[in-house]
């Protein structure tokens, strides 16, 4: 979908912001950048959509070199969610989010349907902000519509820097956990650029870490935490290797293989609602939610019902969670990731 080789940008004749780096972005995944500041992240991204141009290599979208089309063109297929927001302050709502639809013709009616529609994709009343200027609305509102803008046209591909950046970290969390949600719906190409890395373990299928214009690594969050290429890379995560980890691994990773996917159902035992029903759990949990919540409810612990007869073949509590955790990690690191 996105192909970047051999890239290089150089500012002022000097500052090699990013020096040879190439990547392979495919259809409908999420790829973040991530990487500490100033590393070249944000000039990386701006490159796909040609805000900046590269001092030398080549950029393909679908097999198509982009600097064989005009920037304009090219936008209009790429949405851009910017590092501060960047909502213009003397738009309302309404507008900002129909600034490319305008652009594009679209009549009256079918920009006023989309802008709802969108509006309401991303959690906010239409009747209660559409017609609002931007400076009245939170941080978090504001990233919301910066979003449904960068939605608006309906691109295949989307560019987001730091799009949670300015939130606090409970706002943040949650608003992620509903751009995750929508990202799995909405199928798109997505690529995030992110400084925080619980944020990426959590939003992308796969990461590139850059450092110093260099790229250090591509690959799943798992194959940069448990294959790391090199020194720097391993030490990136070293101080919330932990949490990280718990992040990386899946309920189901964890799971005795005797009961297989799809014969089993996993609850909560004792149940946690008030109505005393069952409530059952996600799979594909990561181990760090199980846990998270586990620990919240106190006394908790995972019924394996089988699907078919209602038995319990296998019950979980927080040890013994931690130390399947344990032995699968071994294994990850003896057998190399299979996941
Ligand atoms: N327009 C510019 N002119 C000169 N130097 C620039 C320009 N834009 C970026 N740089 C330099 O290029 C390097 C990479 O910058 P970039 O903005 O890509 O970093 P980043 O990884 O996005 O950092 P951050 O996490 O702080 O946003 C930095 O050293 C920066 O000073
Ligand atoms: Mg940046």
């Amino acid at each position: 979908m996105i192909r970047l080789r051999n890239i290089s940008k150089i500012f002022d004749d000097q500052t090699k912001a990013v020096n040879d780096i190439s990547f392979h972005v495919k259809k409908g995944e999420t790829f973040g950048l991530i990487g500490t500041s100033g590393c070249g992240k944000t000039t990386t991204l701006k490159m796909i959509n040609r805000l900046v141009e590269p001092t030398s290599g080549l950029i393909k979208i679908d097999g198509k070199d982009v600097t064989s089309q005009k920037p304009e063109v090219l936008r209009r297929r790429i949405g851009y969610v910017i590092q501060d927001i960047g909502l213009f302050p003397h738009y309302t709502i309404k507008e900002n989010i129909a600034t490319v639809p305008s652009l594009l013709d679209w009549d009256i009616e079918r920009i006023q349907a989309r802008v709802k529609e969108l509006l309401e994709l991303v959690g906010l009343s239409p009747n209660t902000y559409a017609d609002r200027l931007p400076q009245t609305l939170s941080g978090g509102q504001q990233q919301r519509v910066g979003l449904a803008r960068a939605l608006a046209a309906d691109p295949p591909i989307i560019l987001m820097d730091e799009p949670f950046g300015a939130l606090d970290p409970i706002t943040k969390r949650e608003i992620r956990g509903e751009v995750r949600k929508l990202f799995e719906q909405i199928n798109k190409t997505i690529v995030l650029v992110t400084h925080d890395i619980f944020e990426a373990f959590e939003m992308c299928d796969r990461l590139c870490l850059l450092d110093d214009g260099i790229l250090q690594q591509v690959g799943t969050p798992r194959e940069l935490l448990f294959n790391p290429a090199n020194n720097f890379v391993d030490s990136f995560f070293a101080s919330n290797r932990f949490q990280l980890e718990l992040l990386s691994i899946r309920l189901s990773d964890v799971l005795t293989e005797n009961n297989s996917l799809g014969e089993r159902e996993l609850y909560w035992s004792p149940p946690l609602s008030e109505e005393h029903t069952y409530h059952q759990i996600e799979e594909d949990k990561p181990l760090y939610n199980v846990l998270e919540e586990m620990e919240q409810s106190r006394e908790s612990n995972i019924k394996i019902i089988h699907r078919i007869d209602g038995k319990v073949i296998d019950s979980l509590g927080f040890s013994d969670i931690l130390n399947r955790f344990q032995t699968y990690k071994k294994q990850l690191k003896t057998g190399g990731d299979h996941g």
